[in-house]
């Protein structure tokens, strides 16, 4: 997804400085990249079609570039138009003194587009983008800020602009609706960027920008104003992620690192979390709606793409332990369900980034229906962090990588803790409770002892990276897990795979049973183990190959993968997960494909 980062402060070297953010920004996931600077009074743009490297190229041929202490820079993933330099940001009035950067879709661009160019404006690209650099140059009379906030009355949708003039050599301005924009503050420097991580290398210090606010800076002092131009006074927060966190920490790849870091960070999701002696759960995020819990009569679990299988699994929990009806509902198809959402319904949103259009879309139109929301996300100061009445964060650090790992196991404990929470209130018993919570303790040295000896998947991994189709099955509670399984092969090594109950697999799936398909079963030790093993054998009968997931050597499979048994039915599924990860790791690496960013996939698709 796009990405942006500007600059403007004392130091005389812009140039490295907005590159060394963009690359930051890299794991959103991109396919052109663009910069725009001052240099002797004059803005100089460079834009590049691929990677920031290709960028690089492109600005080391330009030596003017090189000096300047204000401008723009952007990472776009396409939207309106290909990829193409035409369509790459940053873009610019039709005198080319006003350039603009932009994350977001402008609803309204068509009609505004047509104005302009009755106006007499001509347009180079496809973008909604252009249209709102023509649109501001339209309405400049001398000041920037008033040009922009002019603009805002006229664009509808989502937007976050950073934007500089040729005419105010000193100003960058950045605004925002819909689409994050965090602001670094430091002693000789401020760097506005679409997330933390392009900040993080300068300063700690940020301001999370709101919607409907504009930041107009001039070198290094700064008004923030709404979008009727009342000043505004924002408090300063502090980041607790260090540039250390955020890289790769020594592997090769991010999705290693973030695989094998899971035993400490989901220590860190459950932390001061657990009341041993009452076997309850206490989320500081959700005391102030603690009582309005007591009247729900209806859960929906929200998400899309790995945080829609947790949701899938947040489901499973709820149902069986909270005493509460649960659903869950992917975030896109929300709408086709928003009739069963009342004042008694309780929406959980599911979102790592915490920036995910459909997701917000949902929550936006559950609030309009009395639902009490809250969520479990990832990203402190993210937009659904902040539009959900309270919520829970997973504390993990940054997912770099885009294919969802240590997300998905965070979110799973943290549903399965909110589901005890509330069966707590409901009559779940202290014994049942506490033998859960027991298990969930055991979570991390499960996964650390998988981590321990991580490298024995390569072989496994070797007997499937040239198939062409995988299944995965499993019950129960480690049916999402067989989804989420089959969601990771195909996302990072482009295998097709389907996810499926074992209890579906003689509807149909066994049609495709034959030497050549490999299954990979879902077997550890649980109350439908013996039904698994059935599925097994129908698949062994059609000479299918098996590759087990289970606690001990199964004798009637091509393979077997040992796990730690944890000795629960709900917490065992988050360990077998933890392979599945792996294996489609190593896959991925025997196909020698691009690992962190897997073709067409973005992290944050924060459009509709
Ligand atoms: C994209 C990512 C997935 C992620 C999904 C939901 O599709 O590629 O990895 O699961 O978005 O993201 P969220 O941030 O809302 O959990």
């Amino acid at each position: 997804m796009c990405g942006i980062v500007a600059y403007s402060g004392k130091n005389n070297s812009v140039l490295p400085i907005l590159v060394s953010g963009l690359k930051r920004l890299e794991y959103r996931g991109y396919d052109s990249a663009g910069v725009a600077i001052f240099s002797n009074n004059i803005i100089y743009s460079k834009k590049a079609v691929g990677k920031i490297v290709s960028l690089e190229e492109v600005i080391n041929k330009n030596s003017p570039l090189e000096v300047g202490n204000v401008g723009i820079a952007h990472t776009r993933w396409a939207t309106h138009g290909s990829a193409t330099i035409e369509n790459a940001h940053p873009h610019y009035s039709q005198d080319k003194k006003i350039w603009v950067v932009h994350n977001g879709i402008i609803e309204n661009y068509q009609e505004i587009k047509e104005q302009l160019i009755r106006q007499g404006m001509r347009f180079e690209s496809e973008t909604d983008t252009e249209v709102i650099a023509k649109l501001i140059g339209s309405l400049y009379k001398g000041d920037l800020r008033e040009a922009v906030l002019a603009a805002t009355r006229l664009l509808t949708g989502a937007y976050a602009l950073c934007i500089i003039c040729e005419d105010e050599p000193n100003r960058l301005i950045g605004v925002k609706i819909s689409s994050p924009l965090v602001v670094g503050i430091a002693d000789d420097e401020i760097i506005i960027a679409s997330d933390v991580s392009a900040i993080i290398e300068r300063t700690k210090k940020v301001i999370y920008l709101e919607d409907g606010e504009l930041i107009d800076i001039n070198n290094t002092t700064y008004d923030i104003v709404s979008f009727h131009n009342k000043v505004k006074k924002k408090a300063i927060s502090e980041i607790d992620w260090d540039l250390e966190t955020a890289t790769k920490g020594g592997y090769d790849h991010y999705l290693l690192k973030e695989i094998l870091e899971q035993p400490q960070v989901i220590k860190d999701s459950v932390r001061g979390r657990i009341v041993n002696e009452t076997a309850d759960i206490n989320f500081g995020g959700l005391i102030e709606v603690r009582s309005r819990l007591k009247q729900i009569d209806k859960i929906v679990v929200l998400g899309v793409g790995t945080s829609f299988y947790a949701a899938k699994l947040g489901e499973l929990y709820f149902n069986a332990l909270s005493g509460v009806p649960a659903i869950a509902v992917m975030s896109p198809e929300y709408r086709y369900t928003k009739n069963i959402i009342n004042d008694k319904t309780w929406l959980i949103a599911m979102s790592q980034s915490g920036e995910t259009a459909d997701t917000i879309a949902a929550i936006n139109e559950a609030k309009k229906h009395g639902a009490l929301v809250t969520g479990i996300v990832n990203t402190v100061g993210s937009t659904v962090a902040r539009i959900t009445d309270a919520g829970v964060y997973n504390h993990i650090g940054p997912e770099i990588s885009v294919a969802s790992t240590k997300a998905f196991t965070s979110q799973g404990v943290l549903l399965l803790m909110h589901a005890i929470m509330l069966g707590r209130q409901r009559g779940l018993d202290y014994s049942e409770a506490s033998a859960i919570i027991t298990a969930i303790k055991k979570l991390p040295d499960a996964m650390q002892e998988i981590a321990n000896n991580h490298q024995s998947i390569e072989s496994i991994a070797k007997l499937i990276y040239q198939d062409k189709n995988l299944l995965y099955i499993g019950r129960q509670y480690n049916y999402p897990i067989a989804l989420e399984g089959a969601l990771k092969i195909k996302e990072i090594s482009y295998i097709h795979a389907e996810g499926l109950s074992g209890g579906e697999l003689k509807h149909g799936f066994i049609a495709l049973i034959d030497n050549e398909l490999s299954t990979i079963a879902l077997a550890t030790n649980d109350s439908v183990t013996d039904k698994m093993h059935a599925n097994i054998a129908e698949i062994k009968a059609r000479h299918g190959k098996v590759i087990a997931i289970a606690n001990q050597n199964l004798s009637n499979v091509d393979a077997t993968i040992l796990v730690p048994d944890v000795q629960s039915d709900f917490v065992q599924p988050l360990v077998n997960n933890v392979i599945l990860q792996l294996l489609a790791y190593y896959v991925a690496k025997l196909r020698n494909l691009n690992i962190d960013q897997p073709r067409n996939l973005a992290k944050s698709v924060t459009v509709e």
